[in-house]
């Protein structure tokens, strides 16, 4: 069986012994630098990116067609690694993942192509409510593609799809919008306490999403785009938010040090820290404000990488917080540099 696994670009030899963990004689086929094509027993993948100890494996899928891109007839033969596949005549939705394609033409250049032509030949092409996804990837001139439930894999290429949903107010929010995806968390409400908040990236997604932020940070928030964005804030000079502000405004920004902040008698829902400092001292801080978080209130923390071996970070955090928190699950997800997202939970 052919596989495509998308991992971390930043721990590459970490990736693949994590993937070497679940599948033995694996035959690398192709690669970029955060895509491996393989070869591996056959496996029931469904449960393994979720796995527990998966931390650098982002997406695995199954391969069922390969060939080769005719540089004459680019479009042609793309079109040709969907149309290879046996597709149920059901409502498709086709992604195509262009890694490394030198002369080629752009991704969407080739799913408009050929949905056109699956059209014509009986399919129903549907971006909206597809029920299948079909994938091609295309790595230096090759085509391996596949297709998957779509309630199971929405897109391929994260960085496309991410970068599509963000504001850009911060490279930072894609990361969130990632951890709030891949731990699953779909219903955000209530008041959030984002440590770390300049220039407001996650602030602002929270916001959208429709919760009440207190935002900490002694840097300023990209207070007019988030403004023309449709979301009201408030910069606090003091230590403490009045009740009135936080019900009045989306975002109340307190901007000094996290230090240096006293929330008083709030009870948040969940506590995001994105702050750049080390694992040690982002513990520390989280701790510091787990009395502001309700029971059952969800921590969504950056762990940042101060040397390599991540692993040993995440799990210094991890026992640092257990005694407040279970730490659910640690990932690092395609938008992290030297770092990874931990999802703990206020015991
Ligand atoms: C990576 S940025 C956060 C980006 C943000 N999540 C976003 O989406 O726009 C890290 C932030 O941590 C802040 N920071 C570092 N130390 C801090 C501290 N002691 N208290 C509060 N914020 C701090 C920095 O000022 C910086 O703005």
């Amino acid at each position: 069986m052919h596989y495509i696994a998308y991992f971390s670009s930043f721990f590459p030899k970490s990736s693949m012994e994590e993937l070497s963990r679940e599948f033995k004689n694996i035959k690398p086929i192709a690669s970029a630098v955060n895509v491996l094509v393989f070869e591996a027993d056959d496996r029931d993948i469904s449960r393994i990116v979720s796995g527990s100890g998966m931390i650098f494996l982002y997406r695995l899928l199954k391969l069922q067609c390969h060939g080769t891109i005719d540089e004459n007839a680019y479009l042609d033969s793309a079109a040709e690694s969907i149309t290879a596949l046996k597709l149920p005549k059901k409502k498709l939705r086709i992604e195509c993942f262009n890694i490394n394609s030198r002369r080629g033409y752009s991704a969407k250049d080739i799913e408009v192509s050929t949905g056109l032509r699956l059209e014509s030949s009986g399919y129903t092409p549907d971006l909206k409510t597809p029920e299948i996804l079909a994938y091609t990837i295309i790595i230096n001139m090759k085509w391996y593609s596949g297709y998957v439930d779509y309630n199971e894999v929405q897109f391929i290429d994260p960085y496309r799809h991410y970068k599509a949903l963000s504001s850009g107010i911060s490279r930072a929010e894609m990361k969130l919008l990632q951890t709030l995806d891949t731990f699953g968390i779909k219903a955000v409400r209530g008041l959030a306490i984002d440590l770390g908040a300049a220039p407001g990236g996650w602030s602002y997604l929270l916001a959208k999403r429709g919760m009440k932020v207190i935002a900490i940070d002694r840097g300023k928030l990209n207070y007019e785009r988030i403004n023309k964005l449709g979301e009201s804030v408030l910069i606090v000079e003091g230590a403490k938010p009045s009740k009135a502000d936080i019900n009045l405004f989306d975002i109340v920004h307190i901007s000094r040090g996290f230090e240096h902040a006293d929330l008083g008698n709030v009870s948040a829902d969940m506590l995001t820290d994105d702050m750049n400092i080390s694992p040690k001292e982002t513990a520390a801080a989280v701790l510091k404000f787990s009395k502001y978080l309700r029971r059952d209130g969800h921590a969504i923390i950056t762990i940042k990488c101060t040397t390599r071996n991540i692993k040993a970070h995440i799990k210094r955090a991890q026992d640092l917080l257990s005694g407040e928190f279970a730490v659910y699950c640690a990932k690092v997800l395609p938008s992290n540099r030297q770092e990874a997202m931990l999802l703990a939970v206020k015991k």
